[in-house]
């Protein structure tokens, strides 16, 4: 029976996406991909990337998931059509996290002046900026690559000096430029979320797109008619299974940190 969400991530970071979508879906069984053995996939060429999203995709359908979340942004931006290339729609539908995230932020921008910070290759594919003037060719967009981000988070040093400075010297640009909305284009940026608020200010609304990726996927089981209904009181909980590539360990002690809760029962498998 297809009967889970499949989320799929680089490593660590996409469980702040499983962590919307079970807040948005608690009924829902969902299976979880790190491909920790090759993270990070932010500084790597879209080729390899697509490459490694193509295995990871495939690993999916064999565990016959009813619906497939790419929760990595970079994965998102330059891999999207290869995963559903190797997993057509009507196989199951596959949703990434560059669309939601977009509707989300011209949904809330004023000035249609729009920020998107996301990894080196997720920036340089323009994915955000193709996907924001797909939908207003009149919005403008401001990007910039924050790579330090990620190890930053990953740290658990989200409150320190060091990620107030990084802060300030990627994002002070954003207070000069009339934007009003900042995309936060990677998993690991909601993590961040209070520096970069206190460094670009109040008037700009940071989109997150790992809540904006949680009511898409609801919608998308809702239209094709995959949800589950909420189950009667006491009768079973939600199952949530976890796979890694390696490093088993530190994905468990990180990873809770990023999901809000204690992980357990993690397999290593091979793509
Ligand atoms: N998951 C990646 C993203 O959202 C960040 C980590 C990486 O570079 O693999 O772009």
């Amino acid at each position: 029976m297809r009967d889970a969400i499949g989320i799929f991530d680089s490593g660590i970071g996409g469980l702040t996406v499983l962590r919307a979508l079970s807040e948005a879906l608690p009924y829902e069984d969902t299976i979880y991909l790190g491909d920790t053995a090759r993270v990070p996939y932010g500084t790597r060429s879209a080729e390899t990337v697509v490459r490694y999203a193509a295995q990871a995709a495939k690993f999916m359908a064999e565990k016959r998931v009813k619906l497939l979340v790419v929760a990595c942004n970079t994965a998102s931006a330059v891999a999207l059509e290869a995963i559903r290339e190797t997993c057509p729609s009507t196989h199951f539908p596959v949703v990434g996290v560059i669309d939601p995230g977009v509707r989300e932020a011209l949904r809330v921008s004023r000035t249609r002046r729009v920020g998107v910070i996301g990894t080196e290759a997720t920036i340089r594919s323009d994915a955000y900026v193709r996907a924001l003037k797909a939908d207003d060719p009149a919005v403008q967009v401001f990007t910039k690559a924050c790579p330090l981000f990620v190890p930053l988070a990953e740290e658990g040093w989200q409150e320190s000096d060091v990620a107030a400075l990084t802060a300030e010297r990627y994002l002070a640009g954003f207070r000069d430029l009339g934007v009003d909305t900042l995309v936060l284009g990677c998993t690991h940026y909601p993590v961040l979320a209070s520096v970069i608020q206190k460094t670009v200010g109040p008037e700009i609304t940071l989109i997150d797109s790992a809540s904006a990726t949680a009511s898409a996927v609801r919608d998308t089981l809702k239209d094709r008619a995959l949800d589950r209904p909420a189950p009667a009181a006491g009768t079973r909980a939600a199952s949530q299974r976890f796979y890694v590539t390696d490093a088993h360990e530190r994905f468990v002690k990180v990873g809770s940190r990023f999901l809000g809760r204690d992980l357990a029962g993690v397999i290593t498998v091979e793509l």
